[in-house]
């Protein structure tokens, strides 16, 4: 049994099994989709809300992680075996939020392969922060997806066209 300090050296109670491990060494990933956000008032989650119920529309399963409640080691040991990594954050003073920059941070550091991203979120006026965690998962190697930013809070016609379009999505469609 590996454990995640093993692979990290951030965290020593949770355990990560062997054929994980394994599994992440060469690279194999599953079809799965993982959503990690964080969020000031909400309104990145909706937009997580809305990628999650695109991808389950195709059959993909999705788990959603929220940098404020769970654990950059947890979530790791999902990166390692999930093959669409989507990452979104608000802008806060032309940025994203440190929490998005600490993971991305660690993911760089893993440099995993055959990975499909995207950078979304909610912003007020310059809206920087998408584009940076876009750099940031292109930096890590992986193939993006259009990136998707929403002027504060989405509403119901907005949050619908963003599934609608991911749903039609060649990236996620080549991949079922
Ligand atoms: C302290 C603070 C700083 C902000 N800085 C920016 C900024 O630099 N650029 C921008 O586009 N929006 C900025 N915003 C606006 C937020 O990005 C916007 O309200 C967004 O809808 C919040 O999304 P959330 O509900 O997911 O947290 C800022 C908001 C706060 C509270």
């Amino acid at each position: 049994m590996l454990r995640a300090t093993e692979l990290s050296g951030v965290r020593t109670e949770r355990p990560l099994w062997k054929n994980k491990y394994k599994k992440w060494a060469s690279n194999q990933v599953d079809n799965k989709c993982l959503i990690i956000y964080d969020t000031m008032w909400k309104s990145t989650e909706m937009i997580a809300d809305s990628i999650q119920e695109a991808f389950e529309s195709h059959g993909i399963p999705v788990k959603m992680a929220n940098l404020r409640h769970d654990h950059i080691s947890d979530i790791v040991a999902d990166v390692l075996t999930t093959r669409f990594i989507c990452v979104g954050s608000p802008t806060l003073n032309s940025n994203m939020l440190p929490t998005v920059s600490g993971f991305l941070t660690y993911l760089k550091g893993l440099s995993p392969k055959n990975r499909i991203g995207l950078a979304f979120g909610s912003y007020g006026w310059g809206g920087q922060s998408v584009g940076h965690v876009d750099d940031a998962l292109k930096e890590c190697g992986f193939k993006m997806m259009e990136p998707i930013k929403v002027q504060y809070i989405p509403d119901e016609a907005q949050l619908q066209e963003i599934c609608n379009k991911l749903k039609q999505e060649t990236m996620i469609t080549q991949a079922i």
